[in-house]
């Protein structure tokens, strides 16, 4: 059975370099280390970061001394004061890209912009970027949103780095009819993108597609959805335990993609699967 890889699969860049900040600052440094929130959704990384370790908390409120590593999704600067105050010692995971992002909001706000960012209010991540932007930003998160706003002489406008083009965009043509000035900041991050891209190529090409992610993970979940609508013979699994030897009789492709969280480790265990129950 030929195994068919898709191009771009599991961590991004952002989460990538955050996991090996963790790594290095365990390895490093003295006295207990903590992450606000799992540093990626996937059991086995967060089983893998106790086992250095690095546990992940709520608030800063349940941490009194030690290192604490922000992780890729970044926090408003609230939250690195009060971590400071409490002489945590910061280490920042931050994506870069949504650095910029939170750079961004700032700046806008700064220059007099209503700050409008277009993501999901709960999201850490947009969590975060509105506490760049200072206050009376506004998350909208569709259309009706957009149109129940006031008037603003100025809007300046990001985006959360995982929402998909189309949408934004249709945003931002709804908010032109909301101001004078409308100031938008393409602020997507295409490793998402790519990754629904490469999945769905590949689904195409086999004929059983694999997507590597658990449950809880959206993306992997969204993942498992767009290469259904190319191949019903998709199967959405956490690990290779979950592999059942039927779904492949006959099979002459299989491809493989998987989740933003989900760790090379699991792709390699699913892969050598693979290659040793099958034929
Ligand atoms: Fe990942 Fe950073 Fe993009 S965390 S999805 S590379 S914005």
């Amino acid at each position: 059975m030929e195994i068919i890889r898709a191009k771009e699969m599991g961590f991004c860049f952002g989460v990538k370099r955050a996991v090996k900040t963790v790594e290095e600052t365990a390895a490093l440094a003295a006295g207990p280390i903590y992450t606000l929130g799992p540093i990626v959704h996937n059991d086995e990384v967060v089983a893998q970061m106790q086992a250095l370790g690095v546990w992940a908390k709520d608030a800063i409120d349940e941490i009194d001394d030690g290192t604490i590593v922000i992780r890729a999704h970044g926090v408003p600067p609230e939250t690195l004061d009060a971590a400071r105050d409490k002489g945590l010692r910061v280490v920042d995971g931050t994506c870069p890209l949504v650095i910029k992002v939170q750079q961004l909001a700032r700046a806008l706000h700064e220059e007099g912009y209503q700050v409008i960012i277009y993501g999901a209010p709960q999201h850490p991540e947009v969590i975060g970027i509105a506490g760049w932007a200072g206050e009376g930003a506004v998350v909208v998160q569709n259309l009706d949103d957009v149109a129940a706003l006031p008037r603003h002489k100025k809007i300046g406008v990001v985006s959360q780095t995982t929402k998909i083009p189309a949408d934004y965009q249709a945003i931002v043509g709804a908010l032109m009819g909301k101001c004078q000035e409308l100031r938008a900041h393409n602020t997507i991050c295409n490793a998402t993108a790519q990754r629904q891209a490469a999945a769905v190529e590949t689904a195409r090409q086999v004929d059983v597609m694999l997507v590597i992610g658990e449950a809880h993970s959206s993306n992997s979940r969204r993942l498992a959805e767009v290469c259904a609508q190319v191949n019903p013979r998709t199967y959405r699994i956490a690990t290779a335990d979950e592999l059942d030897a039927a779904w492949f009789a006959g099979v002459a492709k299989v491809g493989v993609t998987a989740g933003a969280s989900t760790p090379d480790a699991a792709i390699e265990q699913v892969i050598a699967w693979l290659k040793t129950s099958t034929d």
